[in-house]
Order: structure tokens, then sequence, then C-alpha cells
């Protein structure tokens, strides 16, 4: 792609996240929307109404056979990820999938095989990665600035309530904390140390069969670091998270997946702060990271790389395997 083209979007549903996405592509001088694709051809032309999109489709094929679009963004519920994103690669667009990736590992395995085969740009829409603040933690604690990690501690809850029939509460699209909520503070361990080899979990689960409230505690055996987190549907947690080593701890206040400060405490020193006006259209710094790895030429992003969303997901898989959570699709792939 010419470097200074702009990249042309084509968004794939029109729900809550397609529309908060969509609203912050189009502040971007350097993006467009080309085209909407949902479920139904209503859906499509409502929303492409909203934003003023060229077109709109009433079936998801059209969208993919699209000439004109760069790059697809995937924002159905996680059971259909796998399908869409794979659809979509093998028409040959390039897939901004959101989080998390897929409803399990197998399903991210054959997404990245496949855009990896194909030689298409994936990537999981992890936005916290993409947060300045996120990667200067990253950078710190690479760097030495805390010694040795001992504990990460992080937890995302969201009290709801959440109606009966809401995605939430559904297993077959993927329901339950985990891939909504859970996947933040696990994704935040494993950027600080990469994929624990122990997993544990407990969790309340739902007469439905999702999990409700999560509880987790990651190890990693060569250096002992453990890592305590935790996801909810029914309680408003801190939303905060630390990591703390052998020579000092950084501290991420309430909404630590997008954070406007964080504070440094190396032992024997006066606490540091960090800070960075958040950006308000907080979708900005993932759409930014997509454009600039299709003009670069670049198939995974440095900053999201697949291995890291892989690796995710096999975590969540094994706390899934500990709390008894399986999705209809699963039991029925092994019946
Ligand atoms: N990055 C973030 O901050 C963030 C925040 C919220 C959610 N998310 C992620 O975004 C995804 C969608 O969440 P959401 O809150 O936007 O959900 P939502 O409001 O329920 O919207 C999902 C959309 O997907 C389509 N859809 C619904 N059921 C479907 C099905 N059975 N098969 C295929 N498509 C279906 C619908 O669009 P059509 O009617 O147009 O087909 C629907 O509007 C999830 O993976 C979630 O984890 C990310």
């Amino acid at each position: 792609m010419e470097a200074n083209r702009r990249v042309r979007w084509g968004i794939l549903a029109t729900g809550g996240i397609a529309e908060r996405f969509t609203t912050d592509l189009l502040t971007l001088d350097d993006a467009e929307v080309v085209a909407v694709a949902s479920r139904t051809e209503a859906s499509a032309k409502t929303f492409a109404d909203r934003f003023g999109i060229p077109r709109a489709y009433g079936e998801w094929d059209r969208l993919f056979a699209d000439e004109d679009v760069d790059v697809v963004y995937v924002a159905t519920p996680h059971h259909a990820h796998r399908e869409a994103a794979g659809r979509a690669l093998e028409a040959g667009r390039a897939v901004l999938c959101e989080k998390a990736l897929t409803l399990n590992a197998r399903e991210a395995e054959e997404l990245v095989t496949l855009s990896r085969d194909r030689g298409l740009f994936l990537m999981e829409a992890m936005w916290m990665y993409c947060n300045p603040l996120i990667r200067r933690i990253a950078e710190l604690v690479r760097d030495g600035a805390i010694g040795e990690v001992r504990t990460v501690q992080a937890d995302f809850g969201l009290a709801g309530p959440f109606a009966a029939d809401h995605r939430l509460r559904d297993p077959a699209t993927g329901g339950g904390a985990l891939l909504d909520l859970g996947v933040y503070p696990v994704s935040f361990a494993q950027l600080i140390l990469g994929e624990p080899d122990s997993v544990q979990a407990h969790a309340l689960i739902s007469p439905e069969g999702v999990d409700l409230n999560t509880g987790m505690l990651l190890g990693w055996s060569d250096s002992g670091a453990s890592a305590l987190l935790s996801c909810s549907l029914v309680a408003d947690t801190p939303l905060t998270a630390s990591v703390t080593g052998s020579l000092g701890r950084i501290d991420v206040p309430r909404g630590f997946f997008f954070p406007e400060r964080f504070t440094l405490h190396r032992n024997g020193r006066e606490p540091e702060e960090f800070e960075s006006r958040n950006d308000p259209h907080s979708f900005r710094h993932e759409a930014a990271e997509v454009m600039r790895c299709l003009r670069a030429g670049e198939t995974e992003s440095p900053l999201v790389p697949l291995d890291g969303s892989l690796a995710v997901m096999r975590t969540l898989d094994a706390v899934r395997d500990r709390i008894g959570v399986r999705y209809p699709q699963e039991a029925a792939a092994q019946a």
C-alpha cells in the first residue's frame, strides 16, 4: 500500500463496539470507512446512514469481496470471530478482530495459520497494548526498573446487571466474564511475564453455564512469579493493576487497561508519577497501529503480536478447563 494513501476500512457487525470504533475511525484523517456489513440489510443501512458510509451490505461476503476494502474490522460476538475473520482472510482482506481473538485456542491457531499462510495482516483488537502508558510500563519492567517481577495483580469486574437475553449471559456467543473482561487482566499479566506454565481458577457459574465471577492464579515456575487476577459480571471491582518486583512496584489506578497515570515506586526513593492525557477517542491508537502496519507491509503488529494472542487464548482455555465452562460449539465439535 502506498505510504500516504488513506486506509479504507470495512466494518463487520453493527453493535456497541462497532459504533464506538467507527466513531473514532472517522476522526482520523488517514482513514476512511467505505463499507459496512451486517446480518441484515436494514441494520447495515441504518449504520451506514448514521456514519455516512457509502456502501451497506446485508451479507458478509459482499463486504469481503469489496475490492475497495483494505481491512475488515470484525465486531461480532466471540463465537463468530473465527468464521468472520476466516472468511475475510480467505477473500484476501486484512483483519482487525475484536478481543478475545476467538472462542478458544484451537480457533485462534486456525486464524493465525490462515493469515500467515496467505501473508495477510491479522491483529486482535487488544487496544490496551497500544496505549502509550501501558507500553511505558512494559518498557520500565523490561529495563529492570522494579527488578525481578514477583507478582502481578489486575481485575476487571462490572456489576451489570445484564438482562437475561444479553450476549454476556449466553454460552453460545462465548458469554461470561472471561472472554469479555478477563482477557484484559490476563493480557496485562502476560505482557509483563509471558505465558504462564501453571493456571488455577475458581468461579461462580450462572444457571446458563457462563462464568460470572472468576478468580485466577497464574504461575511461572522458572522465576517463581505469580499473577492474581479476577473478572466479574456481578461485582464492581477496583479495575486496578500492580506489578511488584524485587526492587519496587508499579501501581496503575482505576481503569488500568486505559490509564492516564501510574506510579513507579523504587525501593528507597520518592515515588515517580507518569502521566499522559488520554485521547477521548480511545480506539485511535489501535487503528493507527493497524494502518502503520498495512503501510509498512507488516502482516503482524509488534505491539499486539499474534503469538501473544495465541498464548492468551491458551491461558483462557486453561482457566475454563479449571472452572468447567465449555461453550456449546466445543461440546458439539467433540461429540
Ligand atoms: N475493545 C473494547 O473495548 C470492546 C468493548 C465491548 C466489546 N468488545 C468486543 O466486541 C465484540 C462485540 O461486542 P459488542 O459489545 O459490540 O456486542 P453487541 O453490542 O451485542 O454487538 C455485536 C454485533 O454482532 C452482530 N451479531 C449479533 N449476534 C450475532 C451472531 N449470532 N452471529 C453473528 N453476528 C452477530 C450484531 O450485528 P449485526 O446485527 O449487524 O449482524 C450485533 O450488533 C465482542 O467480541 C466483545 O468482546 C470490545
